[in-house]
C-alpha cells in the first residue's frame, strides 16, 4: 500500500487521480481549499483517503503538510496538482500574484519540504501537473505559462540532481493539454476527460517517468510549439 499525498484533489485532475489510488487500496492524502469536496471524497473512500484542509497561498503549508503526513504515517508519493490559471487580456496584478502564489511558491515550498523528507528517508516520488503552456511564452495568460515553466524547468533539474547521484528518489513533470475541468474554459480541442487523464498519469508516475504528455498525442503538439519559428509563433501564441 502506497501512501500518496495529492494537493489540490478536491476537482478534476486530481479528484480523478486521487480515486485510481484509492481504487487500487492505496493511501491517499487528498487536500484543497474546499471542505465539502475533501468530506465527499473521503465518504466515497472511508478506509483509503485521509484529508487537510488548506489554501497554499496562505503561509501554513508546511504545518498542514507535517500534519497530514502524520494521520498518513508516513509518505511515498507527492503530487502538486494545485493550480491557478486565468486570461489576462491586460496585465493584471491579482491574476499575476495568486498565479505567481499558487503556481511557484506554493508549488517550491512543499516540493522542497517533500524532497528533503524523501532524502532523509532515503526513497520517494514527486509528480508535478505543469502543462503544455509550459513550452513557451503565451500573450493570453503571460503569468500562467511562465509559472508553468517555472515548474517544468525546475523538475527537470531535480531530475538531473537525482539521476547523478543514483538516488532512490524520482520525479514526474506531467504535462496536460486541454483537460475537460473547470480550468480548460470550454476548450473543444482534443480534449479528454479527467478520468482518462489520470489514468494516464498514474501509469507515467508509476513507470517513473520524467515527463508525460496528457494525452500522449499532445507530444506532437508541445513539439510543433517548442520549434516553431518565431516569425510564426509571435503571431499566434
Ligand atoms: N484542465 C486543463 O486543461 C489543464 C491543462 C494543463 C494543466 N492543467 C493543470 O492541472 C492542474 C489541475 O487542474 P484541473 O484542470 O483539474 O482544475 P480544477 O478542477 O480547478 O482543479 C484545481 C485543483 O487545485 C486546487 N487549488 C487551486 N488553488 C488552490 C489553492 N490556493 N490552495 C489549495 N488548493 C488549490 C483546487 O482545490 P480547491 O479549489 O478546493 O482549493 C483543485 O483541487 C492545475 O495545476 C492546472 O494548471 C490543467
Amino acid at each position: 500500500m502506497k501512501k500518496v499525498i495529492i494537493i489540490g484533489a478536491t476537482s478534476g485532475i486530481g479528484r480523478a487521480i486521487a480515486r485510481i489510488y484509492a481504487n487500487e487500496g492505496n493511501l491517499v492524502g487528498a487536500t484543497g481549499r474546499r471542505q465539502e469536496l475533501l468530506y465527499s471524497l473521503q465518504l466515497e473512500y472511508p478506509n483509503n483517503v485521509v484529508t487537510e484542509c488548506f489554501d497554499v497561498t496562505a503561509l501554513d503549508n508546511i504545518t498542514h503538510l507535517e500534519s497530514l503526513i502524520e494521520k498518513m504515517e508516513g509518505l511515498d508519493l507527492l503530487i502538486y496538482n494545485a493550480g491557478y490559471g486565468e486570461a489576462s487580456q491586460e496585465v493584471d496584478w491579482e491574476i499575476d500574484q495568486t498565479t505567481v502564489q499558487t503556481n511557484v511558491l506554493g508549488f517550491i515550498e512543499i516540493i522542497d519540504y517533500a524532497y528533503n523528507y524523501f532524502q532523509k528517508q532515503g526513497y520517494g516520488q514527486l509528480a508535478t501537473t505543469s502543462s503544455i503552456a509550459s513550452a513557451r511564452g503565451n500573450s493570453h495568460a503571460p503569468a500562467y505559462s511562465a509559472s508553468k515553466a517555472f515548474q517544468s524547468v525546475y523538475f527537470e533539474g531535480l531530475y538531473m540532481k537525482l539521476k547523478k547521484k543514483k538516488s532512490s528518489i524520482f520525479v514526474t513533470d506531467i504535462q496536460p493539454g486541454f483537460v475537460n475541468t473547470k480550468m480548460a474554459k470550454g476548450r473543444t480541442f482534443w480534449v479528454s476527460s479527467p478520468a482518462k487523464a489520470a489514468e494516464q498519469i498514474v501509469v507515467a508516475i508509476e513507470k517513473k517517468k520524467w515527463r508525460v504528455y496528457i494525452t500522449h498525442r499532445w507530444w506532437v503538439i508541445a513539439k510543433m510549439i517548442k520549434w516553431m519559428p518565431n516569425f510564426v509563433y509571435h503571431n499566434i501564441g
